[in-house]
């Protein structure tokens, strides 16, 4: 595999593609900072290093393109990486436009002998996993109602408007997660979208028009109910929580977002630390659905998520924007 971004997730998924996937092996590393392909090649005696990633397609010892780049390059990569012959991963979101995911389709449609997956790994998360399987057994009867915490650690704030112009806002950089469950879990499209937002401790955000706390209201075409809320300033750590309730019984994920099993009984009382941010609190699940992309390109079969998935959270992601910023209700089609 060839991958390309060496950044804050980037990295990690190199380093799992080279140490925790026994049947792949990390051959390529691309990056248009020169000094990351150069650190991550001579740590690891990675044979190939580019800083462009045209130049990283005519490679044809790679089966396999991994795509962590800034979230406004996955779609046009995606298409070269597909026309070039390659199978492809990419990271959330597919898109930051409605147009360009469907050019990513198109592509992914051109090519169907190639895999191609996007990165939602909250479904490979075992918890996650678990309470979709209880739905499927009719543990909670019918759901009609889904609530979704999305918050990231305050620490992490100078990160977060670092990345700001390029991250397509907090719908699409942070919710779009939670509006990909939500399809997964009530199996149900979005009917309309009401979302209101703020700057509420970093005025930052508001330069691009964006917003460091927001939230959504939201129907689905079954008649199922969303509320979604995603924050950048979560005091206690990162807080990744979702609730689905059916007519028989509720299912609860990650209500407190416990670091481990650990009490820690001080002069503070006894105290459950919390998961400090993504890597931590879904390092399995980013190994999970390396894998399982891994074994569908060798096993020859597809991934149950699809590009299609790509583009309906994007859609539902920029409706909320578009709600959010124009203080209006939203239809999706
Ligand atoms: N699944 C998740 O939970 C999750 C978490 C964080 C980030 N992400 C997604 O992963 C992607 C990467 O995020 P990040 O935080 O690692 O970003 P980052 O900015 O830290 O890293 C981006 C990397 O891409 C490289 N790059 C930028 N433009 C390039 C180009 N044109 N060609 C080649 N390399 C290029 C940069 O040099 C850097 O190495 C984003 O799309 C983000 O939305 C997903």
């Amino acid at each position: 595999m060839g991958i390309v971004g060496l950044g804050r997730l980037g990295r990690q998924h190199a380093e799992n593609i080279e140490f925790r996937i026994p049947n792949a092996e990390l051959s390529a590393v691309c990056s248009i900072v020169k000094s990351e392909v150069d650190e991550v090649q001579s740590a690891w005696g990675i044979e190939y290093g580019y800083t462009n990633f045209d130049e990283m397609l005519t490679n044809k010892e790679l089966d396999a393109i991994f795509i962590s780049s800034p979230s406004g390059e996955h779609c046009r990569q995606i298409e070269a990486a597909l026309d070039a012959g390659f199978h492809v991963f990419s990271e959330k979101p597919l898109g930051l436009t409605i147009e360009e995911c469907i050019l990513a389709e198109k592509a992914v449609e051109r090519h169907p002998d190639k895999v191609f997956m996007l990165g939602f790994m909250r479904r490979y998360d075992s918890s996650y996993s678990y309470a979709k399987r209880k739905i499927q057994e009719g543990a909670i009867g019918k759901p009609f109602l889904i609530r979704c915490y999305g918050l990231d650690p305050v620490s992490a704030i100078q990160g977060a408007i670092k990345f700001a112009a390029t991250s397509g806002g907090i719908f699409l950089d942070m919710a779009i997660h939670d509006f990909d469950l939500a399809r997964w879990y009530l199996e149900s499209e979005v009917r309309s979208i009401y979302a209101v937002g703020g700057c509420f401790g970093y005025k930052e955000f508001g330069k691009f028009s964006d917003a460091d706390n927001a939230a959504a209201l939201v129907q689905f075409k079954n008649d199922a109910m969303g509320m979604f809320y995603a924050g950048r300033t979560s005091a206690h750590g990162y807080h990744i929580e979702t609730e689905i309730v059916g007519t028989e019984g509720a299912l609860r994920i990650g209500t407190i977002p416990v670091k481990n099993q650990v009490t820690v009984f001080n002069q503070n009382g006894a105290v459950l630390e919390c998961s400090s941010g993504f890597m931590e609190r879904f390092e399995d699940a980013y190994v999970n659905e390396l894998q399982e992309f891994v074994n569908c390109v060798v096993e020859n079969r597809k991934p149950s998520v699809t590009v299609y998935d790509g583009t309906r959270s994007t859609k539902i992601a920029y409706a909320a924007t578009d709600s959010f910023k124009h203080n209006k209700l939203v239809f999706l089609d």
